[in-house]
């Protein structure tokens, strides 16, 4: 019982550090595509999960992970932007 209450609070803590991480504290690297990124990756996250990330993924993991927002999240993001974001996390983001 003890052991459900403290990872439960410590669950909670987690979460609200991410919930109230300002915004304007994560710069993105200038380059194409940045616009894109900022448009269509803040609406269910912070950019930091782009951060936190970018040591483990290549190219292809990028798209991947581009993919499974659209697809399993529903992000609403077109083609064209699509295309843009994988380009500049691949290039900016990317571990190859
Ligand atoms: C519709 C909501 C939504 C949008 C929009 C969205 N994400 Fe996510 N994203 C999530 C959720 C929910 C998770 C956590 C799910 C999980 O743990 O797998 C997540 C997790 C992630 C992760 C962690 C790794 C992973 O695979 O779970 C990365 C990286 C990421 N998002 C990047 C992006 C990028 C880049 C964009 C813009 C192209 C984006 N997200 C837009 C909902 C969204």
């Amino acid at each position: 019982m003890r052991t459900l209450a403290i990872s439960s609070i410590l669950g909670l803590v987690a979460f609200s550090s991410l919930a109230f991480a300002s915004e304007d504290q994560i710069e993105l690297k200038q380059g194409p595509g940045r616009e894109a990124v900022m448009a269509n990756c803040v609406m269910c996250h912070s950019l930091d999960m782009i951060q936190i990330n970018s040591p483990f993924l290549k190219r292809g993991q990028w798209e991947a992970t581009v993919n499974k927002m659209r697809k399993v999240m529903g992000a609403p993001i077109s083609d064209d932007d699509t295309a843009k974001i994988v380009a500049y996390l691949s290039k900016y983001y990317g571990i190859d």
